[in-house]
């Protein structure tokens, strides 16, 4: 994708007001975030109050190379492997903080350390460059909510109240994964858009997920915050009843359904995720009694779309 000259005036304005301190939801190939600048704790803390966050969670520092990034955290071998390999894109690498990082501590939740990323879209890495600031940027949702895919998904969260630039449907359509590099063996904290294998063919050593299955063990009061959409979920079905919407993966759906989405009709782990938040919103309606969801194996992106329906499918508080 290309930018337009129409968007680069609309990149401009964007730019003066995320360095007068405001919030805009920018596009990414993952999905929306709502960006502000990430040195000014005012603006950090408007970002917490507009999501209607109920704690301060880290925020994901996004900048326009691996250069910036030095600029705020100490990069280690391992970092500037996957740097190298994987950005721009879809993976957030937890560094130890510099001591005289200029990031707000607000961003990292008081923390010594930061998540940071490099964003592959070219709206997300212009407004980076326009506003020559890191961008402290969340999935544009309000707390609870699935993370949005599209402008409208986003206008839909927070009406006027937030400038939205619209870079059409995200094309990973999941958020990035996460991965801790602050200790000797690399933590993965949440399966995203690059897999869990990719992450170890480059590495050349297992990486450990034990962070993943005990977040979900220890803290199961965690799920139900996040991904949630209204309707119960129903996880793995193979006989939908007729009242309910099924999310279908691969050629062989079941009958029976009110409605069905197919996910990938041809199994493909990557379309999926790129569809699964646009089609949790739309069958999210009271026409349905609820939401099942065809099983989908856990290879590739299937693991970050099995671990957001697992929490999307969690008990609600
Ligand atoms: O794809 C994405 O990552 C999107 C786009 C907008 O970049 N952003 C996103 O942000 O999903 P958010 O805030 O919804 O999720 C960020 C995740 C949280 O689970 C947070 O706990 C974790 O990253 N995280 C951020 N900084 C961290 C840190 N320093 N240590 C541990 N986890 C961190
Ligand atoms: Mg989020």
């Amino acid at each position: 994708m290309h930018i337009q000259s129409s968007d680069v005036k609309i990149i401009e304005r964007a730019a003066v007001l995320i360095r007068d301190g405001g919030l805009v939801a920018m596009p990414t190939e993952t999905v929306y975030g709502l960006a502000a600048d990430a040195t000014n704790n005012e603006a950090v803390a408007a970002i917490f109050a507009a999501k209607g966050r109920p704690s301060f969670n880290p925020l994901i520092i996004h900048v326009s190379d691996l250069a910036m990034a030095r600029d705020y955290v100490e990069v280690n071998e391992i970092a500037e492997k996957l740097a190298a390999a994987f950005w721009p894109g879809p993976l957030t690498l937890v560094l130890p903080r510099k001591r005289h990082s200029t990031i707000s501590l607000l961003a990292s939740a008081g923390g010594d350390t930061l998540g940071v990323r490099v964003p592959a879209h070219p709206i997300a890495r212009a407004l980076i460059t326009a506003a020559d600031r890191p961008l402290a940027a969340p999935s544009a949702n309000r707390s609870g909510k699935v993370s949005p895919t599209t402008a409208q998904h986003v206008r839909e969260e927070f009406g006027d109240a937030v400038r939205v630039i619209d870079g059409g449907a995200c094309t990973v359509g999941i958020e990035s994964t996460v991965l801790d590099l602050t200790s000797s063996t690399p933590l993965l904290l949440r399966p995203g858009g690059v897999s869990q294998k990719e992450i170890e063919r480059i590495l050349g050593v297992r990486i450990s997920t034990l962070a993943l299955q005990q977040g979900v063990l220890k803290s199961p009061g965690l799920l139900e915050s996040h991904y949630a959409p209204s309707l119960p979920v129903r996880l793995n079905v193979i006989n939908p009843t007729k009242d309910e919407a099924l999310l279908a993966f691969g050629p062989n759906v079941p009958a029976g359904a009110m409605r069905v989405i197919n996910l990938s009709k041809t199994g493909d782990d990557r379309e999926a995720a790129a569809r699964l938040f646009a089609a949790l919103r739309e069958v999210d309606s009271s026409d349905y009694s609820a939401i099942a969801v065809m099983p989908i194996p856990d290879s590739g992106l299937g693991a970050a779309i099995n671990d957001r329906l697992r929490r999307a499918a969690a008990e609600r508080p």
